[in-house]
């Protein structure tokens, strides 16, 4: 596995080899959430190219850019034995310079959810995405769901800035007991991760009351409320897969959303039905 951290030589070597790309951006702390986009991307690609870069530009003025866990060397052995090919390891100074052209996430949809917790996020977002993408050149960058938003907006910044990359969505990865996987879980502690549960557990709720008919939204979130008491919820939102709201679940084309606080960590997860 190659290493680079210089985005002018990397750009050099990837068009040298003129091979497809599968490309995984990443912030590092990898798990299995981040190995399953990386085989994903060796599945359909003949060179896989994963960047770790803890993009200072999306975290907002008194959150965790400071704390962000870092694990490098093991980062490099995770890339090393999931088959990656590049592994691109810029620091800031190599990705942003003084007085900056950025993007600016739409005015709607980059401030609900958690652009209305997070004001400004998705610009740093867009912003880094964007720089990666035009680094990379990748034939296909992968992206989880369980940042379905960032996701929604990442396809939209592609199809509105006519990008010829393909954004392949990769489903939510669980621990056994269906936490979905997060770097930011190293966060809690033994009683804050059995508290986090709620959260899955609520989704699963919200599924069951809609196999049993209820397709209500207000029914189905006052149910999600129940069982995610007395957490501290930021959000619940149950929206179609353009991220426009419903009054009723559409089987097919609904994805339910949640953000809640588990002692100062914010977790996010959701479901696609
Ligand atoms: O999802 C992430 O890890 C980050 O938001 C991303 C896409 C790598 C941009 O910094």
């Amino acid at each position: 596995m190659k290493i680079i951290v210089n985005p002018l030589e990397l750009k050099k070597y990837l068009k040298e080899n003129n091979k497809t790309i599968g490309f995984v951006p990443t912030m590092g702390a990898l798990h299995d959430g981040h190995i399953t986009l990386i085989k994903e991307a060796r599945k359909a690609n003949q060179l896989v190219v994963v960047s770790i870069f803890v993009n200072p530009t999306q975290f907002l003025k008194g959150e965790d850019l400071d704390k962000y866990p870092k694990k490098d060397e093991a980062d490099k052995q995770i890339c090393e034995m999931s088959g990656v090919d590049v592994l691109f390891f810029p620091n800031a100074n190599n990705i942003y310079t003084e007085d900056e052209v950025s993007l600016v996430a739409p005015s709607i949809r980059g401030y609900v959810l958690e652009g209305n917790s997070r004001p400004g996020h998705f610009n740093g977002v867009l912003t880094v995405v964007m720089k990666l993408l035009n680094i990379v050149t990748p034939t296909n960058a992968y992206f989880g769901k369980k940042d379905a938003q960032q996701l929604n907006l990442i396809k939209l910044m592609v199809k509105q800035l006519f990008m010829s990359v393909n954004i392949i969505a990769i489903d939510t990865v669980r621990d056994s007991d269906g936490l979905a996987m997060s770097s930011r879980n190293i966060y809690l502690s033994k009683n804050e991760r059995a508290e986090a549960l709620k959260i899955s557990s609520s989704l699963y709720e919200a599924s069951k009351l809609i196999s049993n008919s209820i397709l209500k939204v207000e029914t189905i979130k006052d149910g999600m409320k129940k069982i995610l008491n007395p957490l501290e919820i930021e959000y619940i939102e149950i929206l179609n897969r353009e991220f426009e709201y419903l009054d009723s679940v559409e089987i097919g084309n609904t994805i339910i959303l949640v953000e809640a606080k588990v002692g100062k960590t914010r977790l996010l997860d959701n479901i696609w039905l």
